[in-house]
């Protein structure tokens, strides 16, 4: 079975600066670096997905009708209990939790099972630099970098023993 989840996934300028902005948390955390490559920020995981829902997921990214936004990164913080550093924003743009909304009112009648095991009733925008940490500093600020989103994708994850595969199945352009 497919393990899919809905993201934003940086432009490679994006994708550069953020992982500038990773290394000094990787160190400062004590952390294990996540690979430039797979830096993205998860909209909505489904996990497992049986492969005969997959183009009805498709269809559920179709008919998402949202706009284009600028995601200012500019914040760094971890989830203790997942040991997890992650670079995320002060201020989230409204238009951000839109999306969020918007694709869960699509996928939600699909897979209300996995939702209800997986899926939070709220939204934490992260990006996760880092995981295994042994250090916790302060939540603290980064250079911010500024993250033009254009469009979000879905992603299949291979989880591999070197790490992730991602494969972007099909991406979707938010309106200007
Ligand atoms: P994370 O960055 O918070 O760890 C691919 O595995 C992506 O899906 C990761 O970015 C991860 O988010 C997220 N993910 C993995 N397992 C998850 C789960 N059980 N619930 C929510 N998100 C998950």
């Amino acid at each position: 079975m497919p393990r899919l989840f809905f993201a934003l996934w940086p432009n490679s300028e994006v994708r550069a600066q953020l992982a500038a902005r990773r290394d000094p948390v990787v160190r400062a955390y004590a952390g294990r670096s996540m690979r430039a490559d797979t830096l993205h920020m998860t909209m909505l995981f489904l996990g497992e997905t049986p492969e005969l829902l997959v183009p009805d997921l498709l269809a559920c990214g179709d008919r998402v009708r949202a706009s284009s936004f600028t995601l200012n990164v500019d914040a760094c913080c971890h989830f203790p209990h997942s040991k997890v550093a992650w670079l995320g924003c002060t201020e989230p743009p409204a238009q951000l939790n839109t999306l969020w909304s918007a694709l869960r009112e699509q996928v939600d009648p699909l897979m209300p099972a996995a939702f209800a095991d997986s899926v939070p009733n709220e939204f934490h925008p992260h990006i996760t630099v880092a995981r295994d940490c042994l250090h916790f500093p302060a939540p603290h600020g980064v250079p911010p970098v500024t993250w033009p989103v254009e469009d979000f994708v879905l992603i299949d994850s291979n989880v591999l023993p070197g790490g992730p595969l991602y494969r972007v199945l099909r991406h979707w352009q938010l309106q200007a």
